[in-house]
């Protein structure tokens, strides 16, 4: 009797082992990658060779994230919108910026954390890279309303900063607008997340409970990963109300691209960013899951393999980098004055 007990449970540990084990392969067939377990490579793989990372700028970088005198009211930072202890958003359907103005095309705040991994970025992909975005919202009237000749002047009226910028680029002289942007860039190039379901895809086959990895498969078996893939499980262009309009495509005015391609979101993080979708309308991932069954596959997911799907997809909760909020240098007597 004992015996028998023993060759079932050794039968099913086999089953359970060779399901992990080709889960994986199949995992990596459709396009998943894992974040890379050793640092060396993804060091590699979050650096941009224009904008070379040293630690005196990844601090800088994170000061002027955190620094709301970078806008026009003193009030509004990066941190404001993507805040990095609510999952690198602000968890509004859209966003809030100068003089408490919703963004024009009700456009949601998206998650900072793993976008370095994107092949676009915003919404309709305009941004190539990370370098390139940043100055945008700091310029932007609904956004932080400051301008190139404010930041200038505020960054050069404040010793501590200008010696932070020397010692990270390695100059002298006036700091330009644009290395601002690119000290931010630098900083948000570390903000990577690596979760159970990396170690999982690194070959950990116990990183993921049975019922996580059974989510993974629908996941992959429905279709989902035919653009939710590679590290991001998101981050390249592609079409939006595919097969039926979405639901909620009149609230505002966003339609992707020239093309109506819209950038695919990351999933990771996902229980912490909603509400969901570019005008953040739906509140809850159950919801959001079936509705991408619905406009993007055209099928209707039954409430099981949704509940699958949503245990999988807070497997990718991330482990977050930990920050220690800046101590920033004060205003001087030349810094700009800010009045309401
Ligand atoms: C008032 C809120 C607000 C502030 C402040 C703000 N952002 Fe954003 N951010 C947004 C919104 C909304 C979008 C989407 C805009 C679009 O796609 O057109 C966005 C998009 C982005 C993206 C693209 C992410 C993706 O998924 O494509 C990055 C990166 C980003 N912001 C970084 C920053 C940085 C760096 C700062 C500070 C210099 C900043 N943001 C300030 C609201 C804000
Ligand atoms: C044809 C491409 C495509 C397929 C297939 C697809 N998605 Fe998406 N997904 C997108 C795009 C594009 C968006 C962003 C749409 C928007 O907000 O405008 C998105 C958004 C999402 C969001 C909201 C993300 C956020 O931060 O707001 C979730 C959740 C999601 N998808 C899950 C899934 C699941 C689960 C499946 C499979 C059932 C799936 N998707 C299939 C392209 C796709």
């Amino acid at each position: 009797m004992k015996r028998i007990i023993k060759s079932v449970t050794l039968s099913v540990l086999l089953t359970t082992q060779t399901f992990a084990i080709s889960l994986i392969d199949e995992a990596k067939k459709s396009g998943l990658i894992a974040i890379p377990a050793e640092n060396k490579v993804l060091n590699k793989l979050i650096s941009n060779p224009n904008n070379y990372m040293n630690q005196a700028k990844l601090t800088l970088g994170m000061m002027l994230y955190f620094d709301p005198r970078l806008s026009k009211s003193g009030l509004i930072s990066c941190n404001t919108c993507h805040n990095l202890g609510l999952g690198g958003s602000d968890g509004m359907s859209a966003s809030v910026g100068d003089k408490w103005t919703i963004h024009p095309k009700h456009l949601n705040s998206p998650t900072v954390y793993n976008a370095v991994f994107y092949t676009r970025q915003s919404w309709d992909g305009r941004n190539p890279d990370l370098e390139d975005q940043a100055h945008g919202p700091i310029q932007a009237k609904p956004v932080m309303a400051s301008s190139k000749e404010y930041i200038t002047t505020f960054i050069n009226s404040i010793p501590e900063y200008v010696d932070r910028f020397h010692k990270a680029y390695g100059s002298t002289g006036e700091i330009p607008f644009e290395q601002v942007g690119h000290a931010i860039a630098a900083f948000e190039r570390t903000l990577v997340t690596p979760s159970r379901y990396d170690d999982f895809l690194n070959g950990n086959i116990k990183a993921l409970t049975q019922t996580e990895q059974k989510g993974l498969k629908t996941f992959i078996d429905k279709g989902c990963v035919s653009c939710h893939n590679g590290i991001a499980l998101g981050g390249t262009m592609q079409p939006f109300g595919l097969l039926t309009p979405y639901k909620h495509i009149e609230a505002g005015s966003f339609r992707g691209d020239k093309n109506g391609m819209v950038r695919v979101p990351t999933l990771r993080n996902i229980t912490e960013t909603a509400p969901y979708f570019h005008n953040g309308k739906i509140e809850v991932l159950p919801e959001a899951i079936k509705e991408m069954g619905r406009i993007q596959l055209g099928i209707e997911l039954s409430d099981d393999e949704t509940n699958q799907i949503e245990i999988f997809l807070k497997s990718l909760e991330g482990k977050k980098p930990s920050i220690v909020y800046p101590a920033l240098p004060a205003s001087t007597k030349k810094t700009p004055k800010i009045s309401p």
